[in-house]
């Protein structure tokens, strides 16, 4: 080994001890003809000291050091004097006296100091990814994912799982999102489609005999990019044999109290609390509510429908909705410019308009009040549960847009007002999710999660009558507002998986085209399984306390799904696309 400890380890028991340590140079002092350097590994960061009445080489070697430099240093650890201890470093007891040096590489001028507290921007990050990820922040975050791995696969493996490993080049399976294609070389014409998610093949290994599965997989879709998405991610993906969904949600509960209890010290109380849909959609208009927080959602409908202010009473006439929820003692922080603001976010989410209330100690004050009785004023305060000094915000629309807007504020809020521990976690489930939705632009039945979800067995008869009450066997996540995991219980019955296919208008043809192969392993005997996925990248998001998951992965990729450290996606020689077969069909500029 080129070093005797890590820049993270020795401490005051090694004083009088001759070390060598390597790492890079992350800071460096000049005082009074003593170099100061901080030299850092991944496991911390160690003061070496170079004097004067030293050895000459090394001075002007030490000074002739920069930012990044890899050295080794061999010298005799030192007790810094009392006033000189740094509390704040797990070193800071001690200082190496350097006897030795030798630079092992050079560095070129940084872009940027992993060292420094300012966070360059995003791009010139992710282009200098190799500094980037010297940054604490970065290995932390990388060190924590690897633990939580570990924890993960350990977990099943106590629980009989196996982890069994599914294709990569394979045929479109269906997630919903656009496939990556592979064109194949030898099979003219054809291409393989990269996973969205191993869905077809763990259902296959529960018809195999498997019937205990997890894989940490990844999976590859082309959609539209935000914070918590990236174009390829990495799920934490299960199916189990012979099981209920409350089997499948107890694993579960039991894998997330593990890992937090291990990884953040937290006890989780099991069963993790689980909500309908329709519950979550009605009391926080999304379902994926953050419940660190209150602030719920409530029905203004008949007050609305009897008000004198047109926007409301129409809106209720025509079928739509009131609701509204209070921002507790907000009503002297939001000045209205700050409320105009609010308003053009709750635009972004559809909302026409967002009206708002200061509520005082005899009513409400608002350039709308005056549409509303004194006894109007006061049902809209207790209906909300409003106190003086709060704001109550409200929203009118088709059902779907007050669930849109309100929810966004509300998180803007929660946020905005500190109603939260940003450091406590809120698990729960959202159950009963609709089977399918109406896709009123295609005018057909869509399904909500995929085709394979069980129906509720109490709702198979609406599959008949009225397909839009059908609830389905599926569940997800939720960890602090974010879509944690999602899963459902899977269709191994062929008659009712064809019911199924009728209502989504998939004949025999398609299906056999699109999941022939998935039909096929059910036709020989197949078990009744579900299962679940989590989101690797966004569970370690969530531990980290990040809010964008190209902070917990290696070497992402931008919104634009490209990799600025190694420029792909790039094209490619003009040989290699003739033996795919394929030509270009660029659009002009
Ligand atoms: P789903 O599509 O909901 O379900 O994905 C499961 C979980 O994966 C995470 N996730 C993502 N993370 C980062 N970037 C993305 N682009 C991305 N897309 C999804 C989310 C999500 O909850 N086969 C089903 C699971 C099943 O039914 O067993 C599936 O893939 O955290
Ligand atoms: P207006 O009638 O457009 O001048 O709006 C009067 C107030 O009602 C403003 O505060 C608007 O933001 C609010 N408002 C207008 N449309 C809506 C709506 N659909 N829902 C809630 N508030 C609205």
């Amino acid at each position: 080994m080129l070093r005797t400890h890590t820049c993270g380890e020795l401490r005051k028991e090694h004083v009088g001890q001759q070390v060598t340590l390597c790492g890079w140079v992350d800071k460096y002092r000049d005082h009074a003809g003593i170099v100061f350097i901080d030299i850092r590994d991944r496991y911390g960061k160690t003061q070496i000291k170079f004097n004067l009445e030293d050895n000459s080489d090394i001075q002007k070697d030490a000074r002739g050091l920069r930012y990044e430099d890899v050295i080794q240093v061999t010298g005799d650890v030192v007790a810094r004097p009392d006033d000189m201890i740094n509390p704040k470093l797990s070193t800071g007891a001690i200082e190496l006296r350097v006897s030795n040096l030798n630079v092992q590489s050079k560095a070129a001028t940084p872009p940027f100091l992993p060292a420094s507290s300012e966070l360059p921007n995003e791009e010139l990050r992710l282009k200098h990814r190799v500094v980037d990820l010297r940054r604490p922040e970065l290995q932390n975050a990388l060190i924590a994912r690897h633990r939580l791995t570990k924890l993960v696969r350990d977990y099943f493996d106590r629980h009989g799982f196996l982890d069994i490993e599914t294709p990569i080049l394979g045929k479109s399976s269906p997630e919903g999102a656009r496939d990556y294609l592979v064109p194949s070389r030898v099979h003219e014409g054809c291409f393989y489609a990269l996973p969205q998610s191993p869905q077809i093949f763990k259902q296959l290994l529960m018809c195999g005999g498997f019937d205990r599965y997890m894989q940490i997989a990844r999976c590859f879709r082309d959609e539209d990019l935000r914070a918590d998405r990236q174009p390829e991610f990495t799920q934490i993906d299960v199916e189990m044999a012979f099981v209920e969904q409350n089997d499948v949600l107890e694993v579960i509960d039991g894998l997330i109290a593990d890992v937090l209890q291990k990884m953040n010290g937290i006890e989780m109380t099991t069963p993790l609390p689980r909500f309908s849909y329709a519950d979550v959609m009605e009391r926080f208009g999304s379902d994926k509510p953050d419940m660190r927080f209150g602030m719920e959602l409530n029905d203004l409908g008949d007050i609305a429908k009897e008000c004198g202010f047109g926007v409301f009473s129409k809106t209720i006439e025509s079928g739509g909705r009131v609701r509204g929820l209070v921002a507790p003692q907000a009503a002297e922080k939001y000045t209205r410019k700050m409320i105009d603001e609010l308003t053009a976010f709750v635009g972004v989410h559809g909302a026409k308009g967002l009206a708002f209330f200061r509520v005082n100690e005899s009513g409400l004050d608002s350039p709308i009040a005056k549409f509303f009785s004194d006894e109007h004023q006061q049902a809209i305060i207790e209906r909300v549960g409003a106190k003086p000094g709060d704001l109550i915000f409200c929203v009118a629309d088709k059902e779907a847009v007050t669930s849109a807007a309100l929810s966004a504020l509300r998180n803007r809020l929660g946020k905005e007002l500190e109603l939260y521990d940003p450091k406590s976690f809120s698990c729960l489930w959202v159950l009963d999710f609709p089977l399918l939705h109406f896709d009123a632009d295609e005018k057909r039945w869509v399904a909500e999660h995929h085709p394979f979800c069980y129906p509720n067995p109490d709702d198979i008869e609406l599959l008949k009558t009225d397909p839009g009450k059908v609830r389905a066997q599926s569940y997800d996540l939720v960890i602090n507002g974010y879509e944690a995991a999602s899963g459902s219980i899977r269709i191994h019955d062929s008659r009712i998986q064809q019911q199924v296919f009728d209502l989504l208008d998939i004949d025999e043809e398609e299906a056999e085209l699109r999941f022939g192969f998935l039909l096929e392993g059910l036709r020989y005997g197949a078990p009744p399984h579900g299962g679940v996925a989590l989101g690797l990248d966004r569970w370690v998001m969530l531990m980290c306390g990040y809010d964008n998951i190209r902070d917990v992965i290696a070497f992402p990729k931008t919104q634009k799904a490209s990799d600025l450290l190694s420029g792909a996606p790039s094209e490619v020689e003009e040989k290699q696309l003739k033996e795919l077969h394929i030509q270009l069909d660029l659009p002009n500029e």
